[in-house]
């Protein structure tokens, strides 16, 4: 099934790059495969994937690994 149709990047070719390949976050996926890049409808079933996919395979995306803590200096 194609998820991004302005490339043409589908689900499978998605699976493999964040299953087999390591990749973990949307933007490593749009330099990639250029999923996202456009017009952008196809970025939610891109961070879906993500997130279902890196959870089965104990690799959180690197949206959930990383934080903006609110810093508590200067408020
Ligand atoms: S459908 Fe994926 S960027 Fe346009």
């Amino acid at each position: 099934m194609i998820v991004c149709h302005c490339f043409g990047v589908t689900d499978s070719a998605l699976k493999k790059l964040i299953v087999e390949e390591g990749v973990c976050s949307a933007t490593a996926i749009a330099r990639r495969t250029g999923a996202g890049s456009c017009c952008g409808p196809c970025r939610e079933e891109v961070t879906q994937l993500l997130y279902s996919l890196s959870s089965a395979t104990h690799n959180p995306p690197e949206e959930l690994a990383t934080t903006d803590a609110p810093s508590s200096a200067g408020a």
